[in-house]
This record gives C-alpha cells, structure tokens and sequence, in this order.
C-alpha cells in the first residue's frame, strides 16, 4: 500500500465523473487520470485506421500506443505515441462506436494495467472511470459511485457539446447515453456496477460544490485513518 490516497469513482456517461474528480484533483494537489479518455483514444484510432470490428488488430493497436494524459489548469490532454488527440476524441463518431470498443476483454487488460501504473506513483490520485472501484483499483482509499438522473445527464452533455460548438439533438444525446448505459452496464468483462462498498452520490440535484464537498468528506475521512496529512487548497 503506498503512503498516498487512491480515490476511485465510477458511474455512468454524465454522472459528473469528470468536473467532480478534477476539481477533487486540484484541491488536493492530486493526479487526476480520466480513463474514458484513454478508451476514446483507442477508438478514435481504431476509427482512423478502419478497423473497427476487428478485435485483434484494435489489440495490436492498444499494444502499440504510448498513452500520456497531461492534467494541467484544468483541463486533461490526451497524446497517443507523441501526437495530441484531446479534441478528437470527444466526437460524435467516437461517442457511437466506444462502448462497443470497450467491451474488447484483452484491450480491457491492456488499459487497466496501464491504469494501475499510472496511479501507483507516489503522488495521490484521483481517477475515474467505470470500473475503477470493482476492477483496477478495488482496495482504494475512497470509493465513490456517482449516478444522476438520464435527463439530467443528457442535458449536461448537450452542454458540453455546445461549449465546443457543435449544437446536437438532446434526443439524439439521450438515445447514445442510453445505449452506452445498456452495453456498459450488461457486457461480460468488467461491467459498470456500484462497488458493495462504495459511497453513492446521486447527482441529479446538487451542485458541484456540494458534490466535491461530500467526497472531500470521505477523503479526510479516509486520510485520517491512513495518517496522511492532506494538504487542501
Ligand atoms: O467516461 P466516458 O464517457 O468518457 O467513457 C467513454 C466510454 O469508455 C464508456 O462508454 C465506457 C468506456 N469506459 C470503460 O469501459 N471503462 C472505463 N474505466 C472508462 C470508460
């Protein structure tokens, strides 16, 4: 066990995963690893190179990919093998094609290990993901399952995609989100479940602040027990 935090968080597409885990990041002064990114990133690739459905050469692909996330001011940049793919992965196509991406069991082992590197620096970290509390971290300090409401998590992806310019259907949002729940939550390796032992936070009608407050609780808590001194800004 190192002398740091892990502090994992699970959940659905538009749960808050992401605004609750990098303001937690910044306040603590931790690392802050966005798994989906690094599913995305796979995908996006896969979807460049035409070989989606091709389970072994998306294998040789993962195996071949230097990932680095960079968490700076905010905001979490994706390069694969030296080139910068933050924007990219964020697309519509990506949306559509990830979860069917995901589901790929040896891709899973490939990414998790890398997870489990990333976050057994010395440095405190938060991460998060869909089985960050079952599967790559399952004795973290914190264990949180975030959830919300699908209209509200259409909703806040419909907004997302505004503020990057691009006007989509909440329709059309709330149809992707519902299929991604479905394969995320029903596919055979390593499935979107609540941990027995993780925290829920319903998100739904809250805000942020208060979301980062309930955690922040759980991580004095955690801390105290370890005798780690926090250092909250
Ligand atoms: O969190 P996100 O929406 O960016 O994640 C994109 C997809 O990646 C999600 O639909 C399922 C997959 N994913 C996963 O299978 N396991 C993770 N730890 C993180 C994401």
């Amino acid at each position: 066990m190192s002398n740091n935090l892990i502090i994992a968080i699970d959940g659905p597409a538009g749960s808050g995963k992401s605004t609750t885990a990098k303001l937690l990041a910044q306040k603590l002064g931790f690392l802050y690893i966005d798994t989906g990114a690094m599913y995305r990133a796979i995908t996006y690739l896969a979807l460049r190179n035409g070989i989606i459905g091709d389970d072994k050469k998306i294998i040789e692909l993962a195996e071949k990919s230097d990932i680095k996330l960079d968490f700076s001011e905010g905001k979490t940049k994706i390069f694969v093998n030296g080139e910068e793919l933050t924007d990219k992965i964020r697309s519509i196509e990506v949306n559509k094609n990830v979860s069917d991406v995901s589901k790929i069991k040896d891709l899973r082992k490939i990414l998790v290990k890398k997870q489990r590197e990333m976050g057994g620096k010395d440095n405190g970290v938060v991460m998060e993901g869909r089985d960050i509390t079952t599967v790559v971290f399952p004795n973290a300090d914190v264990k949180i399952y975030l959830t919300a409401s699908i209209d509200e998590r259409a909703k806040r992806r419909a907004k997302e995609f505004m503020e990057r310019g691009t006007e989509v259907p909440l329709d059309e949002i709330k149809k992707n989100l519902e299929q991604r729940d479905q394969i995320d939550s029903s596919r055979e390796a390593s499935p979107l479940t609540k941990a027995e032992d993780a925290v829920e936070v319903d998100t739904s009608n809250i805000t942020i602040e208060k979301q980062v407050d309930l955690i922040l609780k759980e991580v004095k808590k955690a801390a105290k027990e370890k005798g780690i001194q926090l250092n909250i800004t």
